[in-house]
C-alpha cells in the first residue's frame, strides 16, 4: 500500500518552530509519497461531549471540520502530530482532537479503531526548555494512544527553540529530523 502522510500542525501560531522541523523531516520523504498538511486551528472542533454512558453507545456521524479531520486521519497510513510543548504536554487543538477519537470510534459504521490498527503514529514537537526529558508526557501520551489503537508508534523528533526559527539551530534535531521518516 502506497504511504500518504497526514501532518497535523497543532501550534497557536503559524510558522513556529514545531512546523518547521516537520517541513524539515517531510523533506526527506521518497519523492512521489502523498502529504497532506492541516492547521488544527483552521479547523475547529468543538469542546468534546462524552456521551458515552447516557444510555446511548453511538455518536452521530462526523459533520463540519470533525468530518473533514476523520475523513483526513483515516485516508493517512502515517499520522503525524506537530504540537508545540504546551505545558509539558500536546497543545490543546491536539487534545482536543485526540479526544474526539473516543466518539469517531463510536459512529456507526465507521469502524473508526479497527481501521487505525497497523498504521504508523508519529509525533514532532518543539520546546523551549533545554532538558528533554520534560517532553516526556507528550511522548507518552502519543505513544500509549498508539499502543491502545494498535498503531505503530514511530516516535517524536524532539527540537529545541522558543522563538520562531530557533529549531533550525538545533543541529542534534535538524540532523535527526533527516532520517526521522526512514
Ligand atoms: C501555552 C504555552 C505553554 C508552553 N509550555 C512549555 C513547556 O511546558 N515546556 C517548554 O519547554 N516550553 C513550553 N512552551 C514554549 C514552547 O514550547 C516553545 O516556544 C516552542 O518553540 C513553540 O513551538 P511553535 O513555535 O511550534 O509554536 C510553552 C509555550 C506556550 C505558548
Amino acid at each position: 500500500m502506497a504511504r500518504s502522510f497526514l501532518f497535523l500542525l497543532g501550534s497557536s501560531r503559524t510558522g513556529g518552530n514545531t512546523e518547521a522541523l516537520a517541513r524539515l523531516a517531510a523533506e526527506q520523504l521518497p519523492t512521489g509519497t502523498e502529504q497532506q498538511w492541516l492547521r488544527l486551528t483552521e479547523l475547529p472542533l468543538p469542546d468534546f461531549d462524552d456521551l458515552r454512558h447516557d444510555g446511548e453507545e453511538h455518536y452521530p456521524a462526523a459533520t463540519g471540520n470533525a468530518g473533514r479531520l476523520l475523513e483526513a486521519t483515516l485516508s493517512a497510513t502515517d499520522l503525524v502530530i506537530a504540537s508545540p510543548l504546551y505545558w509539558y504536554s500536546v497543545s490543546t487543538p491536539v487534545k482536543r482532537y485526540l479526544d474526539h477519537w473516543s466518539g469517531w470510534m463510536r459512529i456507526p459504521g465507521v469502524g473508526f479503531r479497527p481501521r487505525m490498527a497497523g498504521r504508523t503514529l508519529w509525533g514532532v514537537t518543539a520546546l523551549a526548555t533545554a532538558d528533554p526529558s520534560v517532553a516526556e508526557p507528550l511522548a507518552g501520551t502519543l505513544r500509549h494512544t498508539a499502543v491502545y489503537m494498535k498503531m505503530n508508534w514511530g516516535g517524536v523528533l524532539l527540537g529545541h527553540g522558543n522563538r520562531p526559527g530557533d529549531v533550525t539551530s538545533d543541529e542534534d534535531a535538524t540532523a535527526r529530523a533527516k532520517t526521522f521518516f526512514s
